[in-house]
């Protein structure tokens, strides 16, 4: 028997451990409705086409060796462009990774030892998790506020700051709330920083698909000395997750990143470089054609609309409206644990949507996380499917 390494144990990703329930589904012979996977190529939305022809044309130009770590120059320029766009000046590096998962990794492990303790979201994106069990340091959870549009809980934050906490990560947009951090709450978050010396992770890959409302607000373009890593990609806003392509930021007081960008430069050299012919995508991306969003916005609106009605006109079930990207958190006001409901849920209607446990809770609340992303009709069939179930088996009354 070869033993893996007990670092896996912690390591869960639920948005994608669920299929296992879905493909019992299948088997029985149900029609699976996926609202699990945050990924719109399975639906109706086209990769912008000038961006292939880059990619293509980068190819035949023989844009096929390595590229320099830190990514190719003319990506490096156009990123450079986009976050003065927003706000962001004066950075000490800039890089391009494979994907912001990628970038994830690469900067926490520049940054956490075991013991050192990191805030994450609850709920927020598993991967973050994950990483940190890899690495052998602390997550702590802090929460974001149901009662107040799912904003971080300030005071929370507060509290749980302690010697050893090295690092806040921030989701925003967030995933898998849909919602939209204010500005008086960014800048609370960065005179937390200031006071204790903490990195923020700023993950702001769904900073174009706000659906209503102000846009997004990159903290980094708030505070020129706290020290903010800045994320952000192709994968969703540009329609092209299987490219993994991302970039990142380093901003604030350089006196005391030094040390720390030095350190992240050494895993991306480790790493050679992300794909070399597909960074030539960013760059027609950013500055071509940005049609596509507003055509991904139209349906999104419209999706996220039939989600909220649904889902708030069943008995047992609320949710907050969803500002931005494509992921509706509902509360189950039920007794049973939501991973159980789910897995009955699944087998029972061939909906598969994913547990809130798979991204952390406030004790004793029940969640759910939906990707609105798929048509009208399939929405409407999915919902349709939920609501006769959780009518037969909670039935219609809701507990007052
Ligand atoms: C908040 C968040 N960060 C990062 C990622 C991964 O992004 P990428 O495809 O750039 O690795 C996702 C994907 O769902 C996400 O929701």
């Amino acid at each position: 028997m070869i033993k893996p390494a007990d670092r896996t144990l912690e390591v869960k990703y639920a948005i994608r451990d669920i299929l296992k329930y879905a493909n019992e589904a299948k088997e029985a012979g149900l029609k699976l409705l996926y609202l699990n996977i945050g990924d719109p190529m399975i639906f109706d939305y086209q990769t912008p086409r000038h961006m292939i022809e880059a990619c293509y044309k980068a190819m035949l130009d023989n844009h096929t060796g390595y590229a320099n770590s830190s990514g190719v120059q003319e990506a490096r320029d156009a990123v450079d462009r986009e976050v003065r766009r927003k706000g962001i000046k004066n950075y000490h590096d800039l890089f391009i990774t494979s994907g912001v998962s990628e970038c994830i990794e690469l900067c926490l492990s520049a940054l956490a030892d075991p013991g050192d303790e990191i805030l994450l979201p609850s709920p927020g994106y598993p991967l973050y998790t994950a990483v940190l069990a890899k690495l052998g340091a602390k997550h702590v959870p802090y929460y974001l506020d149901e009662e107040n549009d799912w904003e971080p809980d300030i005071d929370d934050i507060r509290r749980k700051i302690t010697p050893k906490t090295r690092a806040l990560c921030l989701i925003n947009p967030n995933n898998p709330t849909g919602s939209r951090y204010s500005k008086e709450c960014l800048e609370e978050i960065v005179k937390l920083s200031l006071e204790h010396d903490l990195l923020i992770f700023a993950d702001e890959i769904y900073d174009k698909l706000v659906l209503d409302g102000p846009e997004s607000i990159s903290i980094a373009s708030l505070s020129d000395e706290a020290p903010i890593i800045s994320m952000n990609g192709l994968s969703k806003t540009y329609l092209v997750p299987g490219f993994r392509i991302a970039w990142a930021t380093v901003t604030g007081n350089k006196s005391i990143l030094t040390d720390y960008i030095e350190a992240v430069n050494k895993f991306l050299r480790a790493r050679l470089c992300a794909v070399t012919p597909l960074q030539y995508a960013v760059q027609p991306a950013l500055e071509g054609p940005q049609d596509h969003l507003e055509d991904m916005k139209a349906k999104l609106r419209r999706r996220r609309d039939i989600t909220y009605e649904r889902l708030n006109a069943m008995p047992h079930v609320s949710c907050v409206r969803p500002t931005a990207a494509f992921y509706a958190f509902p509360r189950l006001h039920i007794d049973e644990p939501d991973m159980g409901f789910v897995c009955n849920m699944i087998r029972e209607t061939g909906v598969v949507v994913v547990p809130g446990d798979g991204f952390g809770q406030k004790e004793g609340t029940r969640h759910l996380r939906i990707v609105f992303l798929p048509q009208e009709e399939v929405l409407e069939e999915a919902f349709s499917r939920m609501e006769e179930y959780i009518t037969k088996h909670l039935g219609k009354a809701v507990a007052t």
